[in-house]
């Protein structure tokens, strides 16, 4: 199957993976494809290399999808059939949106936004990404503007910290810290308390911060946001394990990056989320290649004189090494996923930081048609 017949009707793609392999890339060069033949799609881009975000015309600030110009794609020979929308995640913004989204009203939203105690938690929540990335993709399904979502994920060392992230932010809500907080007779009321407000009152004299008010909003506001925080993370997980969600682990041909998708594919199957294939990038052909590095050192020999092309052999052979070697990953990887026939897609000389550089990515995760 190819990889646009397995992602046939799918609304939410997410690209997984360990850092480097190239998901961010990935992710870009199939929203176009997807744009190309006719989809309202919007890509969700993380941490995107600062020229691929010039080259899409990111911007950082608004934490909300912006249209592509399509001619910077009729440009090189694309014609994008429907549109292509693109962000860059800003996590801290998108968990205020959903504190702002939660709030029961406008008093409670200002005053927990600007509470200095939400601002470094939130922080703190923002900074696993992991969590706000899914938050944004739900609230963009919701929305009922794309047809096609693709999310690219954060640059964890360990793919599995995406799957876990609803459930590590309910725990959170759920546990036992907070409860203690927000118990009737709990801290948070005992720290109201006479004797310690005193010991407050003399603090903010002394260091100008008045952190008793500052604890008291922010566990009053926060009190009135965890039923909706928890049901909000329950849907969000619910997305991720929807039929028309479908998660497609890009690795590189390397032995980490392996190891871990093959990891991921099992643990996705384990949860019962849907895996949609692998995408093997950065692999060097065999094709070409058959020839033995002795004899191509010794068709050389005359042209070139011995030491030159014994070098030029030397490279030759590094390079068969380095295609037996991807062309091990890629068996070890079809026999340990189940996927008999990932998607692979070259190491690609030169820059893939612009359109030219996507447009022949995108050639290799669909094939070599052209989009309508
Ligand atoms: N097929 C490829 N050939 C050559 N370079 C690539 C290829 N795919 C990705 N790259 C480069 O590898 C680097 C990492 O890619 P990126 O998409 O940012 O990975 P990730 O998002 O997984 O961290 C980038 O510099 C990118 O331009
Ligand atoms: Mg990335």
């Amino acid at each position: 199957m190819t990889l646009a017949e397995r992602i046939a009707g799918r609304r939410v793609l997410i690209c997984a993976g360990s850092g480097g392999v190239g998901k961010t890339t990935t992710s870009a060069a199939l929203a176009m494809g997807l744009a190309a033949r006719g989809a309202r799609v919007a890509v969700v881009t993380i941490d995107p290399a600062k020229r691929l975000a010039d080259s899409l015309g990111l911007d950082a600030l608004d934490n909300e999808p912006r249209l592509v110009d399509p001619q910077r794609f009729t440009d090189h020979g694309i014609e994008i059939a429907g549109e292509l929308w693109a962000m860059m995640l800003d996590p801290k913004h998108t968990f205020d949106d959903l504190v702002a989204q939660l709030s029961p009203d406008e008093r409670s939203r200002d005053d927990i936004l600007g509470n200095r105690i939400y601002q470094q938690l939130s922080s703190a929540v923002a900074g696993s990404q992991e969590f706000t990335a899914i938050a944004k993709l739900y609230e963009l399904d919701r929305s009922g503007r794309f047809d096609v979502l693709v999310l690219d994920t954060p640059p964890s060392r360990n793919a599995l910290d995406f799957l876990d992230a609803p459930d590590r932010l309910t725990s959170f809500f759920e546990g036992r810290a907070l409860r203690i907080f927000l118990a009737p007779t709990g801290l948070a009321a005992r720290v109201m308390g006479r004797g310690t407000g005193i010991a407050f009152g003399v603090l903010e004299r002394v260091t100008g911060v008045d952190l008793l008010r500052d604890l008291s909003v922010f566990f009053r506001a926060l009190g009135g946001l965890v039923d909706g925080f928890r049901e909000r993370a329950a849907s969000v997980k619910a997305l991720l394990a929807d039929p028309a969600t479908t998660f497609l682990v890009v690795t590189s041909p390397e032995r980490e990056p392996v190891e871990e998708a093959i990891f991921f594919a099992g643990k996705l199957a384990e949860a019962g989320m849907p895996f949609g294939g692998l995408i093997v990038n950065r692999v060097t052909p065999r094709d070409g290649l058959d020839a033995e590095p002795e004899a191509v050192a010794a068709e050389l020999r005359d042209e070139l004189g011995e030491a030159l092309a014994d070098k030029v052999a030397a490279a030759y052979r590094d390079a068969r090494l380095l295609a037996d070697r991807d062309a091990a990953s890629v068996a070890r990887l079809r026999s340990e996923t189940g996927d008999d026939a990932p998607v692979l897609v070259p190491q690609l000389g030169g820059d893939v930081h612009d359109v030219d550089g996507l447009m022949r990515v995108h050639q290799h995760l669909f094939g070599n048609t052209r989009a309508p």
